[in-house]
């Protein structure tokens, strides 16, 4: 039988126990999925729009999530007792998020509070990161942010006259930070093999904002000289670009946000604009496909290799086994610290 027949077939199956459980079951999708699994899907969305979604009030009693590990424990977190999430593939990780380990980021947490106090300090976790780091934001006053909300959430701690202690991506948080017009001088980067961070007293007592040094090895291939590539050979086209981009690329951008950001700007733009898109290639992809009247192009190809471990014979293997196979589960001392920090996301206020 050619793959072709194979995969219907396994497309078929999916539907068919999509249908059989009927309203117990939710699959989610994050943006970055192959186009067959988005189609598969009841919802999708960016990180913080599943999130939402998952601590919405549902009758699923399974939760089935496609996307990248740290998501589908955040959707864990979030959801209702009793409710299984199931990821069809536990190996689809985030480097990023393990750039931070949890234990090296207390170790900087008792420097910088035995510096300046813990109550002049906010911790602010990136969602791409371990649920044991959202649960050390939740216990100590701080928050978790998405793409989608990061300016919201450093505005709350900034407001407080607190410094803001970002973990793990250095380009969201500087991106973040000159949204908000904090100075250059104000913002540094703790590298965190370094002693101390490699960051010198004096400069860390004027630090505003302290950055952790992780970052996406997907959304970092994009370079200034693909910019400006692709100005030369579409004039008058718009750049928009995913702020886990580095901030050369982003300062030649004519937008930057999250995918949800990204989608919103595709679709309200007019029929026959075209777009060139810095971010993962199967969104890229699925926005030329959706919106033919527009003309869109990735600013330069680049695949996430661990979105794309999720394929249709694994979410069928998942709902094969709904209930039992690869079932995310988070300790129960670590998820209520985490809930705290996830709750203080979607509350975040909007305008502070
Ligand atoms: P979003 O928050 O935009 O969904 O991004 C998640 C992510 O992993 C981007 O690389
Ligand atoms: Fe992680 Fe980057 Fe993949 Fe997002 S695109 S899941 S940050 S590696």
């Amino acid at each position: 039988m050619g793959n072709c027949c194979r995969d219907e077939e396994t497309i078929e199956e999916i539907k068919e126990l999509k249908s059989q459980l009927g309203q117990k079951l939710l699959i989610l999708t994050h943006h970055y999925q192959r186009k067959e699994i988005v189609e598969l899907g009841h919802f999708r969305g960016d990180s913080f729009e599943l999130s939402r979604r998952a601590a919405e009030k549902n009758e699923a009693s399974f939760i089935v999530f496609c996307g990248v590990h740290f998501m589908a424990e955040s959707a864990a977190i979030l959801s209702e007792p009793g409710q299984v999430v199931q990821i069809p593939d536990p190996g689809a990780g985030c480097p990023m998020a393990d750039m931070a380990d949890a234990d090296v980021v207390e170790e900087a947490w008792k420097e910088l509070t035995s510096l300046f106090g813990d109550k002049s300090i906010m911790p602010v976790v990136y969602m791409n990161s371990d649920a044991s780091l959202k649960a050390f934001c939740g216990r100590n006053g701080g928050t978790v942010c998405t793409s989608s909300n990061a300016e919201r959430a450093f505005r709350w701690g900034l407001t407080q006259g607190k410094k803001i202690f970002f973990f793990p991506d250095r380009h969201l948080g500087l991106n973040t930070a000159y949204r908000l017009r904090i100075r250059p001088d104000e913002i540094v980067v703790w590298e965190s093999n370094r002693q101390s961070g490699g960051v010198e007293l004096a400069r860390l007592k004027g630090a505003r904002v302290i950055l952790w040094d992780g970052y996406c090895v997907v959304h970092t291939r994009f370079r200034p000289e693909h910019v400006v590539e692709m100005r030369e050979r579409f004039p008058g086209a718009k750049i928009v670009v995913h702020p886990e981009c580095t901030r050369e690329v982003v300062e030649l951008a004519d937008a930057v946000g999250s995918t949800g950001f990204i989608v919103n700007y595709v679709e309200n733009a007019p029929p026959g604009s075209t777009i060139i898109i810095g971010t993962e290639i199967n969104l890229v992809d699925r926005l030329a496909h959706e919106n033919p009247d527009k003309n869109i192009f990735d600013l330069y190809y680049s695949l996430c290799p661990n979105m794309f471990k999720i394929t249709p014979e694994k979410l069928r293997d998942c709902l094969r086994e709904i209930g039992g196979r690869n079932v995310i589960s988070v300790p129960e001392h670590v998820k209520k610290d985490a809930l705290v920090a996830l709750n203080r996301m979607l509350e975040l206020p909007h305008g502070s």
